[in-house]
């Protein structure tokens, strides 16, 4: 009965424009969890056995939300109510940026992908900081805070971007993953060329050493790749970036694509396959220490053994989420 009122509630959704459909669930699912005062994360429903571990970090199970769900701190305790253990907000820039001009999203519904060029939009990292304190209270599960560069700044001083950006958030995030990997700012994927790559590496170690020694946690630092790097650079670029103090790789981001003349970055199933190729790729550098995120195209119990199988700890989804709504959860979890 509750399967048979979500498929009327997500076929009505998508007669609208993805965005203002995304926009009205996210809405009413807040005022949801607000009237039923849900303060305990339903993530305990799905514990025990699934639990994962990583430093001080204890997730009650291994499914997440990806980032740009929640792109300003607002909706992560409503989200994780449905049963996520964490919750990754942004990405957010230093500055509050409206992103691309719209249509910006689209769906391919018979392919169950999405292609979006959103751009970053968000309210920028002080008003996010802002708003994770004021929801945290309602939230149980672990946080993640995602950070990015705006798209006016140079490439050359993007790492102060990163820099402003990982001070702001240090002290509200249970994990903080830095983003150098959407195809919807331009440029921001050249960051991951050793000119680039290497500075901004040794300016967060630098700064992240300050912060971990005047702070109580050590907050690990994630890097978000993309699915679309060569072997040898991502053999770089996992190597550099643990030599600087990071201690995970969300794997991956979306692809760059093009559907009904739109280019921006796809995701779902149409990922699928690229995002496991990376996983495996990453995997092979890695040692057992290191927090290995699965994201990309999943939306079954057998995609998510297949990524554990391959190194993965933690799983998370979007657009699965975005094409099957909260049962999702369930179908995933139980
Ligand atoms: C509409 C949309 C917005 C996104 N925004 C962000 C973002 O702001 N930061 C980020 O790191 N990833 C962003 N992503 C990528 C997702 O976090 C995720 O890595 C990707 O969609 C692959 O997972 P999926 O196939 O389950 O959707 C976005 C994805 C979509 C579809």
């Amino acid at each position: 009965m509750k399967n048979y009122f979500y498929n009327i509630l997500l076929a009505t959704l998508r007669i609208l424009p993805p965005e203002i459909a995304s926009k009205i669930s996210l809405f009413f699912l807040k005022a949801y969890f607000k009237v039923l005062n849900r303060q305990d994360s339903n993530s305990f429903r799905y514990s025990g056995t699934q639990n994962v571990k990583f430093k001080h970090l204890n997730f009650n199970n291994p499914l997440g939300v990806a980032a740009g769900l929640d792109k300003e701190g607002n909706y992560f305790p409503a989200l994780a109510s449905l049963g996520f253990s964490f919750v990754e907000v942004g990405t957010f820039t230093p500055k509050k940026q409206k992103g691309n001009e719209y249509p910006r999203i689209k769906r391919n519904i018979q392919e169950k992908s999405l292609i979006n060029r959103l751009g970053f939009n968000n309210p920028g990292i002080i008003s996010g900081v802002e708003n994770i304190k004021k929801n945290k209270r309602n939230f149980s599960g672990v946080l993640g805070v995602s950070i990015g560069k705006n798209k006016t700044t140079s490439l050359d001083r993007a790492f102060e971007d990163y820099l402003y950006c990982l001070k702001a958030c240090y002290e509200v995030s249970d994990y903080i993953a830095v983003n150098i990997s959407s195809p919807n700012t331009i440029g921001l994927r050249d960051l991951t060329k050793e000119t680039y790559f290497s500075d901004l590496m040794d300016e967060i170690k630098k700064e992240y050493e300050i912060l971990s020694s005047k702070s109580k946690v050590k907050v690990p630092l994630i890097l978000k790749l993309s699915p679309d790097e060569d072997d040898e650079n991502t053999k770089y670029l996992v190597e550099k970036s643990l030599e600087s103090n990071f201690s995970g790789f969300i794997v991956s981001n979306t692809t760059k694509g093009e559907y009904m003349g739109m280019q921006g970055g796809l995701s779902g199933k149409l990922l699928k396959e690229k995002s496991l190729t990376m996983l495996k790729k990453v995997n092979s550098y890695l040692d057992k220490e290191s927090l290995l995120i699965s994201s990309g195209g999943i939306s079954s119990k057998e995609d998510i053994e297949e990524r554990m199988d391959n190194g993965a700890k933690l799983i998370q989804i979007y657009t699965s989420f975005v094409f099957e709504g909260p049962p999702v959860v369930d179908k995933l979890l139980n």
